[in-house]
């Protein structure tokens, strides 16, 4: 069983259900259309029949434009969405996909939110005590950390969620645009850490609009467009490939390389 792959998609779809009403104004309105059932709806195929699998030991990097699934499919791989059809299958355990801002509480200081994120993630309050002064000293925030984390800035929160992650003794890593928003030091020490948990058997989904990091850290890509997989393949390739679709020919380095940030 040494073999099987850790992270197996089989045609995976998944349609989201948006409103299609227009001209509500206002809440109210809403709400008795709501009663009344006379809200329709209409559906969005956010992917469409995705398949690939990813053994342990590497890492696969997702990318594609805005609006193109690659969130969804991380919330997929991490049991937050069901599949409209197809199949998902993830053997071991996963830290849950790190999302800027997500499994953090604003008020909460880092040091609260190191035990509240442990929490959601099923580890119990000793365990993360023991880990304590690692995450602190992973993010360097030792500074902070009994700061509210509203008071931090973007890299910092994405650091301290980074060392939270990558701590737990997770099998599976989704990472969702944390890296990119971290500063030169801050990656080089990620691409590391990231770089080890190759060697101890970890597999790591990473989605980034950053092509440069996804060369640097994984082995392996995916390209969705629209919801469809474009290319799927060792990552220099695929990274290659959607740089020549965007850049409509040889692409300059970091030309097409933008830090976005989320939202
Ligand atoms: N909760 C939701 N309800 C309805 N539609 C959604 C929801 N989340 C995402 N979508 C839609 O699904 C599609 C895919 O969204 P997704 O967030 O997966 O894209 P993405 O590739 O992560 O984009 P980005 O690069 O901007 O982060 C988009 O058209 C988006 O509008
Ligand atoms: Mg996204």
């Amino acid at each position: 069983m040494m073999n099987q792959p850790t992270v197996e998609f089989h045609d995976v779809s998944l349609r989201y259900r948006i409103m299609a009403e227009k001209g509500i104004t206002s809440l109210k309105e809403m709400a008795i259309r709501w009663m009344v059932s006379r809200i329709r709806y209409q559906e969005l195929v956010a992917l469409s029949e995705v398949t690939f699998s990813v053994s342990s030991g590497h890492a696969l990097g997702i990318i594609g434009h805005n609006g193109a699934g690659k969130s969804t499919l991380l919330r997929v791989a991490a049991g937050i969405l069901r599949p409209t059809a197809g199949t998902a299958i993830v053997r071991g355990r996963q830290a849950p996909v790190i999302e800027l801002g997500l499994g953090f509480e604003a008020e909460l200081s880092g040091r609260e939110n190191i035990f509240f994120n442990g929490a959601l993630l099923g580890r119990s309050p000793l365990e993360m005590a023991e880990r304590l002064d690692e995450i602190v000293a992973f993010a360097d925030l030792a500074e902070f950390i009994d700061q509210p984390i509203r008071t931090y800035s973007t890299g910092m929160v994405a650091r301290l969620a980074f060392a939270v992650a990558t701590t737990v003794n997770a099998q599976i890593l989704l990472l969702d645009e944390v890296l990119s928003v971290g500063d030169a030091s801050f990656r080089m020490k990620c691409q590391r850490r990231l770089q080890e948990f190759r060697e101890t058997d970890v597999t790591i989904l990473l989605v980034s609009h950053d092509l440069d990091a996804v060369s640097e850290m994984c082995d392996l890509a995916l390209w969705l467009d629209r919801g469809q997989m474009r290319s799927f393949g060792p990552a220099a390739d695929v990274v290659a490939e959607y740089k020549a679709s965007v850049g409509g020919g040889q692409a300059v380095g970091g030309a097409i390389e933008t830090a976005v940030a989320p939202g």
